[in-house]
């Protein structure tokens, strides 16, 4: 965790047009955003307001059209292909809805993987016997998914986004495939780790109570930000309903 004012994740002006034929869709129009370490922050916004597409230009899987991202304060706008995937690997770890795991790996292996392509193997088996310790799957890792509930797959997956201790968890609907009490449980596993642990997570959600669960939740719309609350206070859920119609 860093000690100094240098935010984890910044954002300026981050701009995302897609053309469909002759059509262009303004899916992100000039958003600003400053994630602090240690810091837990929901997006929320209806479909198509954009949350997916920030999600992907914060974690350097597609590029802006305009503005600029900076992770850790290291600026990413001149970096080719090579050390874009390089930052991904190092600073950033990512939890998808569906998991994403690898079918013909253990659970072991699905987290390790991506350390011991960066060479970082033998560090990361070490980290992998602590995570699995603080995510309650130790007696788990040596099954393949099928072999594990929704639960346990969210939670090798979140073992495998950690694993190379990023600056920034990076989680699209982490709890969209997952039942409401297992899903509570991962999302209390993030708090657990964001308030013990200085986890830095961006989530993207369309659930007031996921939400919830962040310090601050920052509204969507029409590919802007439209507002903000900080979670905690009596009214959050008033405004979570008043920006979001939920
Ligand atoms: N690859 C793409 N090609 C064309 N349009 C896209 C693409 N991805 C997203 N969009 C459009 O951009 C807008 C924002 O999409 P998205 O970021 O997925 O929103 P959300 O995650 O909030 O539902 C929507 O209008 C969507 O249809
Ligand atoms: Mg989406």
């Amino acid at each position: 965790m860093a000690t100094n004012d240098v935010p984890a994740l910044r954002a300026q002006g981050l701009c995302k047009r897609y053309r469909m034929g002759d059509q262009t869709i303004e899916a992100l129009r000039d958003v600003d955003l400053t994630v602090r370490h240690g810091e837990f922050v929901a997006f929320m916004g209806p479909s198509g307001s954009g949350k997916s597409t920030l999600l992907h230009l914060l974690g350097l899987l597609d590029l802006p059209d305009g503005g600029t991202v900076e992770i850790a304060g290291e600026g990413t706008a001149d970096l080719d292909d090579d050390a874009l995937t390089a930052l991904r690997r190092t600073k950033l770890g990512f939890l998808f809805q569906s998991f994403e795991l690898i079918p013909n790996l253990s659970a072991r292996e699905n987290v390790l993987l991506p350390a011991e392509i960066s060479g970082q193997g033998a560090a990361a088996s070490e980290r992998l016997a602590h995570l699995a310790d603080q995510l309650a799957i130790g007696d788990r890792l040596g099954h393949r998914p099928r072999q594990l509930s929704g639960g346990q797959r969210q939670r090798v997956a979140l073992a495998r986004a950690l694993i190379n201790d990023p600056v920034v968890v990076l989680a699209d609907e982490p709890t969209g495939n997952l039942d409401t009490r297992t899903g509570a449980e991962v999302l209390e596993l993030l708090r657990r780790g964001v308030d013990d642990a200085g986890w830095t997570v961006v989530m993207v959600t369309h659930d007031p109570n996921a939400a919830l669960h962040a310090d601050r939740i920052v509204f969507l719309r029409d590919g802007g930000v439209s507002g903000e609350t900080v979670t905690g206070s009596d009214d959050a859920r008033a405004v979570i309903e008043r920006f979001v119609g939920v």
